[in-house]
């Protein structure tokens, strides 16, 4: 197996960049047209594009479906040219398929690339997750105890009352118990209604975002990306699959997962090199979406290494606007 050599892997810092650049850029000609699966196409087809002429021998292991439901950047596709380094590659050319059809903040194009083999293979089911920044003791939170104990940590951790944390959630049905044991305790929750990597990641920075943790079930897949994410810019996470169905268990088994019910850290969820990109579709916390100015689009993105623990924001000015738009 190839490890990813360090002066490609900076090269590749920027090639991710610009794969998730693409994919946001396709998806905001559907931004605000109420049109999910069109703008999600639009993101898939140009991200496989972008990857597919980088110098990696990569395989999705995070992608848009199992192979019988997905045709593009299905898990275990094969991208790249193959005059690379062999890589692991988790993607969701676009996080917030609503929240892009509906133009509501924090839509993402985002790509992780590991050394080949580190990533977890993880089944497009449910996941528990539990995060918080890198500013605390390694261990403070635990997926295994109440809300409310994680959060009484947390605010004697970061010396304030309880009332004074934020704590994400996805608003979903099936977080009515969490949410009204978050109520009584006092903290205050900032509820999204989609895109769970912004809301892990906005963790990290609590003074801009007010989110000091985030809880709750959401996509297995978009907690790799998250967990990829945190290797890179630091804070702690576990992860529990939510395998309810023998259907789900098979699926996980397939691949590779043997105890369905582990508590996963974050380098069980990835836990080589890894390098993380995340382009703004719609404007959030952490990126502003694509500008379609008169005379060019601008584009905002993060790109992480794990490696260096290096977070770049880079704005993307694209004065070919019409080469750029009709390219992707
Ligand atoms: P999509 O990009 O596939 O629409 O996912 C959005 C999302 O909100 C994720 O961020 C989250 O992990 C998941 O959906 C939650 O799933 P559900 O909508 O079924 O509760």
């Amino acid at each position: 197996m190839t490890e990813i050599n360090p002066a490609l892997d900076r090269i590749l810092t920027l090639e991710l960049a610009r794969v998730t650049e693409r994919a946001a850029v396709a998806a905001t000609i559907m931004r605000g047209k109420g049109r999910e699966k069109a703008a999600d196409q639009l993101a898939v087809d140009a991200m496989r594009r972008e990857l597919n002429a980088l110098d990696i021998d990569g395989v999705v292991v995070i992608g848009e479906g199992e192979r019988d439901e997905a045709p593009m950047l299905f898990i275990g596709e094969e991208v790249g040219t193959k005059n690379g380094p062999k890589v692991d590659i988790a993607l969701d050319p676009l996080e917030g398929t609503t929240l892009c059809a509906k133009a509501k903040p924090n839509s993402l194009a985002v790509l992780a690339m590991a050394v080949g083999g580190t990533l977890l293979h993880a089944p497009d089911v449910y996941m528990d997750k539990i995060a918080i920044g890198g500013q605390y003791e390694e261990g403070l939170i635990d997926l295994d105890l109440s809300p409310t104990e994680n959060l009484k940590r947390l605010a004697k951790a970061k010396g304030v009352e309880v009332s004074e944390l934020g704590v994400c959630v996805l608003d979903r049905p099936r977080h009515q118990p969490l949410i009204a044991e978050i109520r009584k305790s006092g903290a205050s929750i900032v509820m999204i209604d989609d895109g769970d990597i912004a809301g892990v990641i906005a963790t990290t920075d609590p003074v801009k975002t007010g989110v000091d943790i985030y809880m709750g079930v959401g996509g297995a897949p978009e907690g790799v990306l998250a967990a990829a994410a945190l290797r890179c810019i630091g804070g702690q996470m576990q992860g529990r699959l939510v395998t309810d169905s023998q259907s789900q268990k098979d699926r996980a088994a397939k691949m590779g997962i043997e105890d369905f019910d582990k508590k996963l850290s974050i380098r069980d969820m990835a836990r080589g090199d890894v390098i993380f990109s995340a382009t703004g579709v719609t404007d959030g916390d952490m990126l502003f979406g694509v500008r379609m100015l008169n005379n060019k689009i601008e584009t905002e993105t993060i790109v992480m290494r794990s490696s260096t623990g290096t977070v770049r924001t880079i704005i993307g000015e694209h004065y070919k606007y019409e080469k750029f738009a009709l390219d992707t």
